[in-house]
C-alpha cells in the first residue's frame, strides 16, 4: 500500500482532526476523549470501517501534553510480515536485499509522539509478539541488528474494525497483546445510529469542498437532506464523504437536489412513491452496475444493504437475475462478475439459499 508516515503538522486529504457531531452519542464520545487524552494510557478504537476512527486517535493526540510531536499513523492490514516489521521497527543497512542504508521505523519516527496503529487485527501472530515485547520493553528492534536497540516514548493508539474477542477465540490475536492495547477502550458508534450528525457532516464537507474553486455547490435541498439522513450508510462517514465529493464535481447548481443523489440513497426516499416493481428494477439496475462495472465487490455493496434492510429480498433477487442473465445461468461466473474470490463461492451460494434468493439456473441456459 505505500503507506507513508502522516504526521500531524502535514496536511493530510482530508484533515479535520475535528470531531464533528452533535448527537448523544458523539458528545459522550467527545466527553470521554476529553477525559483520558492527558493520560499515557494505551487506547483501542473500536468500530466499523470509516467511522472515524483515525480521527478520534487524532483527537485525542491533538488534546495530550504530545500534540507538538508528531502523530503517526501505521496500517498494519496493508503490508505484508516483512515490510511491516520493518515499517514499525526500522531496520539496519544490509538486512535484506534492498535495505542500502539504515532506516528508521515509525516507532522511532514517534519517539515522544503518538504512534497509530490501525487495523491491529490484521497483524499476524508473529507480528503481534514483536509488538507485545516492544509494549513491555519500549525498546526497539530493529530489522538487522543483533542488540536491542534504543527505547523510545511512544503513546500507543490502536484501532481495529474486527471483534478481537472473537478472533482469540479463533486463535488468531493473542490475548495478552489484547489486555494490553485495551487498556481503555473507545467505540465509535456507526453513522446510522446517530443519524443526528448526518447533516452537520454534510454541510462541513459541502462547505470544504466548497472551497474548490471549481464547485459550484453550496447546499443541500431539505429532501435531499432527508434522503441523506435516511440512508443506512454501510461504509460511515466515509462513504458520505465520498459521495459529498462526487456531487461538489458533478453537480453544477448551487443547491444539490435530491434528483443528485444516487439511487440507492434515493430509493430510501422514494419508498411507496413509485409503483413497487419498478422502483425494485431501477435499484437493481444501479446495484448492478456497480458490481459489474464499477466493480464493487458482492459482500460491500448489494449484501451489506440487504442485510441492513435498505434493499429488499425482491431487489437481491433481481440483482442475481440479471447476473444469471449474463451468465447464461452459471452461477460460477456470476460470483467472478460480483467480484468474489473463488473461495467465497460457497459462501455466496450458501448465503443465496438461506435467504431464498436461489434462483433456478435452468431458464437461463440456453
Ligand atoms: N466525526 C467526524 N468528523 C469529521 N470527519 C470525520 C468524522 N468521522 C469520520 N470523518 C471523516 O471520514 C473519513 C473516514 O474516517 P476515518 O477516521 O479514516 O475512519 P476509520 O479509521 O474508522 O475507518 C475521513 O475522511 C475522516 O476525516
Ligand atoms: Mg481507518
Amino acid at each position: 500500500m505505500g503507506e507513508r508516515a502522516r504526521i500531524a503538522t502535514q496536511p493530510r486529504q482530508v484533515t479535520s482532526a475535528q470531531l464533528i457531531g452533535v448527537s448523544p452519542q458523539m458528545e459522550e464520545l467527545r466527553q470521554e476523549i476529553e477525559r483520558v487524552a492527558a493520560s499515557d494510557a494505551k487506547i483501542l478504537v473500536t468500530g466499523e470501517s470509516g467511522v472515524g476512527k483515525e480521527v478520534v486517535a487524532q483527537t485525542l493526540h491533538m488534546l495530550s501534553a504530545r500534540a507538538s510531536r508528531a502523530f503517526v499513523a501505521v496500517n498494519c492490514g496493508g503490508l505484508s510480515e516483512t515490510l511491516l516489521e520493518s515499517e514499525l521497527f526500522g531496520h539496519v543497512r544490509g538486512s535484506f536485499t534492498g535495505a542500502y542504508r539504515d532506516k528508521p521505523g515509525k516507532l522511532e519516527m514517534a519517539n515522544e509522539g503518538t504512534v497509530f496503529l490501525d487495523e491491529v487485527g490484521e497483524m499476524t501472530l508473529r507480528m503481534q509478539g514483536l509488538l507485545l515485547r516492544f509494549l513491555e520493553t519500549g525498546e526497539l528492534q530493529k530489522v538487522g541488528a543483533d542488540n536491542g536497540g534504543r527505547r523510545v516514548n511512544v503513546r500507543v493508539i490502536a484501532a481495529t474494525n474486527r471483534h478481537l474477542r472473537e478472533l482469540i477465540q479463533q486463535g488468531t490475536f493473542r490475548e495478552d497483546l489484547f489486555y494490553r492495547l485495551n487498556v481503555i477502550h473507545l467505540e465509535v458508534p456507526p453513522l446510522r445510529e446517530r443519524r443526528e450528525d448526518i447533516p452537520v457532516l454534510a454541510e462541513h464537507f459541502v462547505r470544504l469542498f466548497g472551497d474548490d474553486r471549481s464547485c459550484v455547490v453550496r447546499h443541500i435541498s431539505g429532501e435531499a437532506m432527508k434522503a441523506l439522513s435516511r440512508y443506512s450508510w454501510p461504509g460511515n462517514v466515509r462513504q458520505l464523504v465520498n459521495v459529498l465529493e462526487r456531487l461538489a464535481i458533478t453537480v453544477r447548481e448551487p443547491i444539490v437536489t435530491i434528483d443528485d443523489l444516487p439511487l440507492e440513497i434515493r430509493a430510501v426516499e422514494a419508498h411507496g412513491q413509485q409503483p413497487k416493481r419498478e422502483r425494485r428494477r431501477t435499484v437493481a439496475d444501479d446495484l448492478y452496475k456497480r458490481l459489474v462495472e464499477d466493480r464493487e465487490s458482492f459482500w460491500g455493496c448489494v449484501y451489506a444493504l440487504y442485510m441492513d434492510r435498505e434493499i429488499t429480498r425482491g431487489t437481491m433477487r433481481e440483482v442475481v437475475r440479471k447476473g444469471l442473465e449474463a451468465s447464461h445461468g452459471n452461477y460460477r461466473i456470476v460470483a467472478r462478475m460480483f467480484n468474489l474470490e473463488s473461495r467465497e463461492y460457497k459462501r455466496f451460494l450458501n448465503f443465496l439459499r438461506k435467504h431464498d434468493c436461489q434462483l433456478p439456473f435452468k431458464e437461463f441456459r440456453q
